[in-house]
């Protein structure tokens, strides 16, 4: 309670202190002002209160007051006051009455209209005003508002100093050199508020758009999208990247990453990052944040990619050296599973090199193509390429019923299981000098051991 009342306290005795000081200021221009300027037959001050007090009444008055009315106003030699009758007129016309103490605001490039008139007083008072700038209405806006209709400024989210009613932190109200009467062009504009903004524009990769101007995407006043943007994205990003359009309007299959809310934001910076193509984060990591769990798409269960690699004895060449992007489409494709080329989704398909084109845009096709030999591939017994008599003939076994494409528990990638018909079977690969052994449900314990080319 105590500490209520005091704070009540403290803003009253400021509340106070202000009044007082207005009050002596007052009291000040009354002596100043009786000597400077009474030609009035009363010999009351002009700023005394039961005249013209309530012109100097507000907490800022002009400067140009200390200097004296007279630096304004001129008698025309009447009697003052005298009703009905005016008995001064200014020293010299308005623009002309300012310009002989401010420089001249009417020289740049562009003129805003009212300056140009010398309407200075649509928008300032001459004598006193409640806060700083002379205006006629507070806040800024309200001036601006006598003429300007705004539809761009009234929308559902509104820029903090346009909600504010600061349109002299981006305007400035007389002149510029810059269109619109701005006070610097974006994105400097904008930069001198943003200070995270400003220090992406020196990241390694900046979005061009984002370089060459903010108003690219996002609206300077307000906007009925959240974060003053123009369109949500993906459209706002599809509206530049047609051809990422017309690739999505094309695939079978567009990632999940790609059609919840935040679409294109998932993956990338609008603005800049120290990543490739503005990625938030590594690629590798960036796909396993989501990919670090078992993820539903209808019926199907997606693999947590992140514990097979965890699990693995060792993870896929292709995932250590490229991540995830050497055989995936982060955005879309026709190919199963977003693959970049064909892959047969079941066990089986025809063994020939475009079925199995994915492999194959790293790895040589002949290790299904040559019966024998004695150096393309390990996988061979003596000269016997046990690869051409796995992938063969029509039902040519796919090459994930014995590899996992991202890592395994054991050695070359092989699976611990494969699946045969409902049934997953166990492999039990092992690893033998010059050569290897599976003993699965289908047949006996196996072995192949290669001939040691010379
Ligand atoms: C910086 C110049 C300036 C000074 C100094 C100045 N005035 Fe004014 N005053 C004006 C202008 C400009 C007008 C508006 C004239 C018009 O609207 O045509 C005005 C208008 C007036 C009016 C007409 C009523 C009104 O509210 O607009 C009165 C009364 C007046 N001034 C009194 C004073 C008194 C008293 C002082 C000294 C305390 C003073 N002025 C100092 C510039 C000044
Ligand atoms: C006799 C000299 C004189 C005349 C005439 C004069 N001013 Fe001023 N004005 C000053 C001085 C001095 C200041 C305070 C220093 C400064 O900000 O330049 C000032 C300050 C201002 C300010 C800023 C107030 C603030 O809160 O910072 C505005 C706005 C202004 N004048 C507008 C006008 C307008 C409009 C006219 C014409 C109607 C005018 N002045 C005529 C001397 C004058
Ligand atoms: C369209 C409205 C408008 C008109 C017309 C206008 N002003 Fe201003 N003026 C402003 C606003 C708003 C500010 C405050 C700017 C800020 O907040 O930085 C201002 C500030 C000023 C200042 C103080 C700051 C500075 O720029 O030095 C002076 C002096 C001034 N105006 C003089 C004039 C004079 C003289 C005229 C007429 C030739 C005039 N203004 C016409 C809106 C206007
Ligand atoms: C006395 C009337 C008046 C006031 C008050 C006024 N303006 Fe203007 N303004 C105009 C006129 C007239 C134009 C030129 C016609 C137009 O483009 O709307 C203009 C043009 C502009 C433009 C350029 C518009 C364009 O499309 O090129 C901007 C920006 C602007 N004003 C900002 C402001 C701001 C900010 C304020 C408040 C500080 C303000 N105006 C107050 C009359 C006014
Ligand atoms: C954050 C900076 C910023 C603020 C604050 C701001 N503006 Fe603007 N305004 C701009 C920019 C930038 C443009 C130019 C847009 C363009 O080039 O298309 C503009 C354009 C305008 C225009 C002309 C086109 C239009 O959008 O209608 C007017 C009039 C205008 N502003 C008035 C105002 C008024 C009035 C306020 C205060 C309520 C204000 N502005 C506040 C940055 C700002
Ligand atoms: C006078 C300072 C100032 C200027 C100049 C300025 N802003 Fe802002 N802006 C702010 C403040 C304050 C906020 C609200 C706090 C925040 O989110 O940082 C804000 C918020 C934003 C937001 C986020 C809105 C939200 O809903 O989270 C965007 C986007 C933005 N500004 C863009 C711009 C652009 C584009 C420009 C240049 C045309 C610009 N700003 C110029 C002060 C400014
Ligand atoms: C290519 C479109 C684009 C351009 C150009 C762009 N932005 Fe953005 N900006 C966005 C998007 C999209 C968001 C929302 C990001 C999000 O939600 O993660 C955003 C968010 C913001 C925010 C809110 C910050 C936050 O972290 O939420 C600010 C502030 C901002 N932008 C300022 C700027 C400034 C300043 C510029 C110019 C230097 C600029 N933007 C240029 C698209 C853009
Ligand atoms: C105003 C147009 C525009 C908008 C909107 C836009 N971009 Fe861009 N973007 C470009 C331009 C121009 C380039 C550079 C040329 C190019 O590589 O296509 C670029 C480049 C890129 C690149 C790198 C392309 C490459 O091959 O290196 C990515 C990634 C990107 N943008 C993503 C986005 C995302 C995500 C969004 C939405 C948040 C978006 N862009 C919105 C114009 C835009
Ligand atoms: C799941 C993460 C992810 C999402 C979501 C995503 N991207 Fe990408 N994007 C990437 C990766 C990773 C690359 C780099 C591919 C590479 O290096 O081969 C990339 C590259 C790009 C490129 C460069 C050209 C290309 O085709 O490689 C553009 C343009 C692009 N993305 C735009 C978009 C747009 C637009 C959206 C939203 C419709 C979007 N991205 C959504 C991850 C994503
Ligand atoms: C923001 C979360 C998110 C990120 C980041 C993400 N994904 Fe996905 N991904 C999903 C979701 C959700 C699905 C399941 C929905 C779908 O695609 O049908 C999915 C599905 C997949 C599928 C299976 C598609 C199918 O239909 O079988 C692959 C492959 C895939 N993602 C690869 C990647 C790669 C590669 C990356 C990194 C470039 C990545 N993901 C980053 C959320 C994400
Ligand atoms: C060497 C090529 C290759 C690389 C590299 C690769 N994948 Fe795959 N990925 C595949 C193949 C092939 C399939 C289809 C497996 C199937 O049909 O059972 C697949 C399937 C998927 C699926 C769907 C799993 C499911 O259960 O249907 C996801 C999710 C996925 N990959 C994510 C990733 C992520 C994340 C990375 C990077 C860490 C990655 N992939 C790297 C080849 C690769
Ligand atoms: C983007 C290139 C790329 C693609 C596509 C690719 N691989 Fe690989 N693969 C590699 C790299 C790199 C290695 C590491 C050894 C090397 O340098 O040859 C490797 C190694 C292997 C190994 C040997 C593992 C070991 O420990 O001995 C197998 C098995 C393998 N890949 C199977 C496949 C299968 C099956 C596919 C198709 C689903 C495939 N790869 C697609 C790049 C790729
Ligand atoms: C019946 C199981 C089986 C099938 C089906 C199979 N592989 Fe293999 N693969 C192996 C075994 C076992 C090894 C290990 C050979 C060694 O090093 O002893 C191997 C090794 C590899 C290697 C390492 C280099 C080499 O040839 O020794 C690559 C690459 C490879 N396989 C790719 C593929 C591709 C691509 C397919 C599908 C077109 C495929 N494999 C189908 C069992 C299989």
């Amino acid at each position: 309670m105590a500490d209520i009342f005091k704070s009540q306290k403290d803003s009253k005795l400021k509340y106070m202190f202000r009044k007082i000081s207005s009050l002596l200021f007052v009291v000040f221009l009354f002596g100043a002002l009786n000597v400077l300027a009474q030609t009035d037959s009363s010999k009351k001050s002009c700023a005394d209160a039961s005249c013209h007090g309530n012109l100097v009444a507000n907490e800022v008055v002009h400067d140009a007051i200390k200097r004296g009315c007279e630096k304004c106003h001129q008698s025309n030699g009447q009697e003052h006051p005298s009703k009905g009758e005016k008995n001064f007129t200014l020293t010299k016309q308005v623009p002309q009455l300012c310009y002989s103490c401010h420089d001249e605001n009417n020289t740049m490039s562009h003129v805003h209209p009212p300056v140009a008139k010398g309407a200075c007083l649509e928008c300032h008072t001459p004598h006193s005003s409640p806060e700083s700038n002379l205006l006629k209405k507070y806040p800024t806006a309200q001036v601006c508002y006598q003429c300007h209709k705004l539809e761009s400024a009234q929308k559902k989210y509104k820029h903090a100093p346009v909600e504010k009613g600061d349109c002299a932190k981006c305007h400035d109200p007389h002149q510029s050199e810059i269109n619109k009467f701005l006070i610097k062009e974006p994105p400097a504009l904008c930069l001198k508020c943003h200070d995270k903004q400003n220090e992406q524009m020196s990241m390694a990769h900046v979005h061009p758009p984002f370089q060459n101007n903010c108003l690219n995407c996002h609206n300077q006043h307000s906007s009925n999208e959240p974060k003053l943007l123009d369109m949500t994205s993906p459209n706002l990003c599809l509206y530049c990247h047609e051809d990422m359009q017309k690739k999505i309007e094309k695939a079978t299959t567009v990632h999940g990453a790609l059609t919840d809310t935040r679409s294109c934001l998932n993956c990338h910076s609008p603005h800049a990052s120290p990543q490739n193509k503005f990625l938030l984060a590594e690629p590798k990591e960036l796909c396993l944040s989501c990919h670090n769990k078992s993820i539903s798409v209808g019926t199907r269960k997606l693999a947590n990619i992140e514990q097979t690699l965890k699990k693995s004895k060792s993870v896929h060449g292709a995932i250590e050296k490229n991540g995830c992007t050497g055989c995936h489409d982060p955005h879309a494709s026709s190919n199963p599973s977003l693959l970049l080329k064909a892959m047969p989704t079941g066990s089986y398909a025809p063994a020939n090199k475009e079925n199995f084109g994915l492999c194959f845009t790293c790895h040589k096709s002949e290790i299904i193509e040559k019966q024998t030999t004695s150096s393309i591939t390990n996988f061979r017994n003596g000269e016997k390429n046990l690869h051409f008599v796995h992938v063969n003939g029509d039902k040519g076994r796919s090459c994930k019923i014995c590899h996992n494409p991202h890592g395994s528990p054991n050695d070359h990638l092989i699976n611990d299981t494969a699946p045969f018909g409902s049934w997953e079977m166990p492999l039990k690969y092992k690893v033998l000098e010059n050569g290897g052994s599976c003993a699965p449900g289908c047949h006996t314990e196996r072995k192949y051991e290669r001939v040691i080319a010379k």
